[in-house]
């Protein structure tokens, strides 16, 4: 790596050689599953405890594993949850790290509730925000965390060697975003409240090959797939994309127990959706 004047494309290069070596260590490329590493504390030193939760999507905490000091649970966003998990964390002294990536996009009068308003909780909880989903800035790689002054630095040592610093293009754009009328956020929000509707009355019509939860926050669906031939959700997936040719996530790149599931997103355009269900309709019908 050169000096100063090439960071911005050093910093790149370090998360390609990341890429790169996350690709090669899970063997055949042809095989690779793009997983979401940063939950799963690869190179950070920490173990992934997967939870499955018995009430299934929405998630409720209805059980958690705590071993040494590793703990790991995946909830929704409600007060009532949340409030149960900080009562968990605190009896265990653990920090909680949040991801509230969509905090403004909750729908029928659910409101987001952050872990960190909680007042006992000050000084445990890494709150994580992005602007990807809040502006529809995803291309611009750029969010902020919120946490005690005294985990900062500690936080910047793992983020210098990932990212070195958020490009400065994106938080001049950040800023704009901010300083701008906010009206977009409402009408974003209309938006997938209504694509949302619509494809769970798509899904309905999938009712022997589908099984859901109407999500009342974020624009993602994670149906379980009803026949056998849904237990393997990657070839369920390559066999959408080839023959119904419709681009869905596999539910095990989420992790063991959202193997039988497929990730759908309904931040498209509507006729995307009708279009995609169409396909799928004829393929699986
Ligand atoms: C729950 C959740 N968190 C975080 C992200 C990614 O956010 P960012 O674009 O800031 O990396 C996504 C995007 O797909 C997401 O669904």
């Amino acid at each position: 790596m050169r000096e100063s004047a090439q960071t911005p494309r050093a910093s790149g290069e370090n998360r390609r050689i990341i890429l790169g070596r996350s690709a090669l260590a899970e063997g055949e490329l042809e095989d690779f599953i793009p997983r979401l590493l940063a939950y799963d504390g690869q190179g950070l030193g920490g173990e992934m405890i997967y939870v499955e939760s018995e009430s299934g999507p929405p998630f409720f905490v209805d059980r958690y594993e705590l071993t040494n000091e590793q703990f790991a649970a995946f909830v929704r966003s409600d007060g009532y949850d949340l409030r149960r998990l900080a009562d968990v964390a605190l009896e265990h002294d653990l920090t909680v790290v949040t991801d509230e990536a969509y905090e403004y996009f909750t729908y029928d009068g659910s409101e987001h509730f952050s872990i960190g308003a909680i007042p006992e909780m000050r000084g445990r909880v890494v709150s994580c925000f992005t602007f990807t989903k809040t502006y529809a800035m995803t291309g611009w790689r750029i969010g902020y965390l919120h946490a005690g002054a005294e985990l900062i630095p500690q936080i910047k040592k793992a983020h210098i060697p990932l990212a070195i610093c958020a490009p400065v293009v994106s938080q001049y754009a950040a800023l704009a975003a901010l300083q701008g009328s906010q009206d977009c956020v409402a009408d974003f929000r209309a938006h997938y409240q209504s694509a949302r509707d619509l494809m769970c009355a798509r899904l309905d019509r999938l009712d022997s090959v589908f099984e859901y939860s109407k999500p009342s926050g974020s624009y993602l669906m994670f149906p379980r797939i009803v026949p056998d031939e849904g237990r393997d959700s990657t070839v369920f997936c390559k066999r959408l994309l080839r023959e119904a040719r419709v681009s869905t996530t596999p539910g095990i790149a989420f992790g063991p127990t959202g193997q039988g599931h497929l990730r759908l997103s309904f931040c498209v355009p509507e006729e995307e959706i009708e279009k995609a269900f169409d396909r799928m309709e004829e393929y699986l019908g």
